[in-house]
């Protein structure tokens, strides 16, 4: 016999979308209007709102090596952990899709000859991903510093590709930032303690359907 959801299936089902959204800072909105559909409520379909865009910068270069640690194994700076998911408009993750990232040192600077703190990042079919690299440094963009950021070009086959940054909760140079855009914006918790101590972040990036 099926059961029927009670007030607390509800209310969980709506918790664990919040708790998706949570990841892109921004509400994951729910498709169909359950006052008034007679669709069963586990039965309805997860909306995941696309991923805001962000400028690329100057600093972008194709072809970087394909890795998934950008710190090259002795870099100076705060240890950092990004991770999460490459997901569709129905928040499922997209087989095949891969990130190429970018970002400055622990002093502000990008690598223009080189490949330091750059990868491409090749997905697995779970479209999960955890790259290793630091809290970048801050630089200036004419007389004001930009918050820390990390530029993401995010692709997946039958989707369109997203240019954009990530930031970090806290920054004091984010409401100053000309740029940036709330739903960007990344909290950050904490593992280990002393000189083990990583800062963890997430992000999950959900793609449109379209031309890649
Ligand atoms: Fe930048």
């Amino acid at each position: 016999m099926t059961k029927s959801p009670t007030r607390r299936d509800v209310l969980m089902s709506f918790a664990g979308s919040a708790a998706f959204a949570a990841c892109n800072g921004r509400p994951t909105r729910i498709a169909a209007d359950t006052a008034t559909t007679t669709v069963p409520i586990t039965d309805e379909p997860r909306v995941c709102e696309p991923s805001a865009e962000n400028i690329e910068g100057p600093f972008f270069k194709r072809g970087s090596p394909h890795r998934m640690d950008l710190t090259g194994g002795a870099a100076l700076g705060e240890p950092l952990v990004v991770q999460g998911t490459v997901v569709d408009t129905r928040c499922l993750p997209i087989a095949g899709a891969w990130l190429e990232v970018w970002q400055a040192d622990h002093t502000g600077q990008y690598d223009n000859e080189g490949d330091r703190f750059r990868a491409t990042l090749d997905l697995d079919d779970d479209a999960h991903y955890r790259v290793q690299t630091i809290v970048p440094g801050r630089y200036l963009n004419g007389r004001q510093y930009r918050p820390a950021h990390i530029h993401v070009k995010a692709h997946a086959p039958g989707h369109r590709s997203l240019t954009t940054q990530l930031y970090f909760q806290g920054d004091p140079f984010n409401d100053m930032d000309p740029f940036i855009d709330p739903s960007l914006i990344m909290s950050m918790r904490y593992e280990g303690t002393g000189g083990e101590r990583t800062a963890v972040c997430r992000f999950d990036f959900v793609l449109e359907p379209g031309r890649p």
